[in-house]
C-alpha cells in the first residue's frame, strides 16, 4: 500500500526570463517499508523534487500543477499553518542536501532539537531530553554529543545527529538529500548503517534517498527512480535498474558508474557525453534527444509515454513504447 502519492506535479521557478522547469509533470508512488533512490545528474531537479513533494517551497518556486497525498493526506492543498503543525516532523522530514552547514554554530545540539520539536507539539524541555537521550541510546549515538556544539562533533557524528533529531517524533517518510556526499567512505558506512537502522527499529516506515552515487544506492535502496531534466525517465527496482536499464540515460549513467577507469569512475555521471539542458527551454520532445545515441525523428517531436513494461517498472522512451527495446 502506497504511502507517498505524487501525480502530475509541476514546480517552477519563477526567473526573470520565465520559467525554470525543475519538476515537469512527475508521477510517482512510494510504498510502506520501501527505501527509494533518487538519482540523476547535478542541476536536473532531484532537490526541487523532494522538497516539493512534502510542500517545503517557497518564491521563487512555486507548485504549479499536480496532486500529492501522504499517509491519506492531500498535502498539496494545505496551508502552511497545517502543515508545520500535521506534517512537517510528524508525518515526513527532510535531512536537507546543505544540513551540515546550516547547523546553528552556536547552538547546542539538544537546543537545536527543543526548537525543533516545539515547532510541532507542547512536549516540555525535560520531556524533550528524556526523549532525545533514549534515542540516542537506541541508535548506539553518543548521549554526550546532545550537550555539545556542532563544530565538536566530526562530519560523519554530525550528519548522524542532524538525522537522528530529524527523526525524532518518528515520521513516516524520511527524505535525505545527498546525505553521505561530503563524507569518507567509512563515515558513509556508519551514515548508511543508521538509516537503515531507523526502518529497522520502525521509527521511520519509509524513505527517499537522493544521491549522485549510484554505488551508495546499490547498497541502500529497494527502489531506484532515474530524473532527467525536471523528469522521471525510469523507476524500477534497484537490481533492475542496475542490470536490466531499459532506458539509454540511465543505462549510459550505470556504464559511467561501472567503467573500471578510476579518473572516468570519479567524474561519475559527467562521462555520458553532452551537457544537461537548460531548464528555462528545455529540448523539445524527449528531453534527452540532443544527447540520445539511439535518438529518431520522433523523440525531438514527440515527447515519449511513461510505459510500465514489468510489475513497479516504468520507462519513458519511444524505443520501449515501440516494442524496439
Ligand atoms: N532559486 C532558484 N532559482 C532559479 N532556478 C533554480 C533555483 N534553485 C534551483 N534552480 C534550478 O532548478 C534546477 C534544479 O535544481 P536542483 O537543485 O533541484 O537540482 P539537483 O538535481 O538537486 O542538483 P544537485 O545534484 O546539484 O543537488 C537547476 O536547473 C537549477 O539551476
Ligand atoms: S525517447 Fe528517443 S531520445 Fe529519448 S531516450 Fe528514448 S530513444 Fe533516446
Ligand atoms: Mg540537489
Amino acid at each position: 500500500m502506497s504511502l507517498l502519492e505524487a501525480e502530475h506535479v509541476k514546480a517552477y521557478y519563477r526567473v526573470r526570463e520565465g520559467f525554470v522547469k525543475a519538476v515537469d509533470d512527475v508521477s510517482l508512488h512510494l510504498d510502506r517499508g520501501v527505501i527509494m533512490g533518487l538519482a540523476g545528474e547535478s542541476g536536473c531537479g532531484k532537490s526541487t523534487l523532494v522538497n516539493t513533494l512534502m510542500l517545503n517551497i517557497r518564491p521563487p518556486l512555486y507548485l504549479i500543477d499536480g496532486r500529492i497525498t501522504l499517509d491519506g493526506n492531500l498535502l498539496s492543498k494545505m496551508d502552511k499553518q497545517t502543515l508545520k503543525k500535521k506534517v512537517w516532523g510528524v508525518l515526513v522530514s527532510i535531512v536537507p542536501q546543505s544540513a551540515l552547514n546550516a547547523l546553528m554554530p552556536t547552538q547546542k545540539i539538544i537546543d537545536l532539537i527543543k526548537d525543533i520539536v516545539h515547532a510541532h507539539t507542547d512536549i516540555s524541555d525535560s520531556e524533550i531530553v528524556s526523549m532525545s537521550r533514549r534515542r540516542f541510546e537506541e541508535l548506539n549515538l553518543p548521549v554526550e554529543a546532545l550537550n555539545m556544539y556542532p563544530h565538536e562533533l566530526s562530519g560523519g557524528m554530525r550528519q548522524r545527529a542532524v538525522i537522528a533529531i530529524s527523526t525524532l517524533l518518528n515520521p513516516k517518510l524520511l527524505i535525505v538529500d545527498e546525505p553521505t556526499s561530503a563524507l569518507d567512505v567509512s563515515t558513509q558506512k556508519q551514515v548508511l548503517k543508521l538509516l537503515v537502522d531507523l526502518r529497522k527499529a520502525k521509527i521511520i516506515e519509509s524513505m527517499i534517498f537522493v544521491t549522485h552515487d549510484i554505488a551508495v544506492l546499490r547498497q541502500i535502496a529497494d527502489r531506484i527512480a532515474i530524473m532527467y531534466a525536471g523528469k522521471i525517465v525510469e523507476s524500477a527496482s534497484t537490481d533492475d535498474i542496475l542490470y536490466n536499464s531499459k532506458h539509454p540515460y540511465t543505462y549510459g549513467l550505470i556504464n559511467a558508474v561501472v567503467t573500471p577507469e578510476p579518473e572516468v569512475r570519479k567524474r561519475g555521471l559527467i562521462s555520458i557525453p553532452g551537457e544537461p539542458p537548460n531548464l528555462l527551454k528545455p529540448p523539445s520532445g524527449c528531453r534527452f534527444h540532443p544527447r540520445c545515441p539511439y535518438a529518431m525523428d520522433i523523440c525531438r517531436r514527440e515527447e515519449p509515454p511513461l510505459v510500465e513494461v514489468g510489475e513497479g517498472w516504468t520507462v519513458a522512451c519511444h524505443l520501449v513504447a515501440s516494442g524496439r527495446r
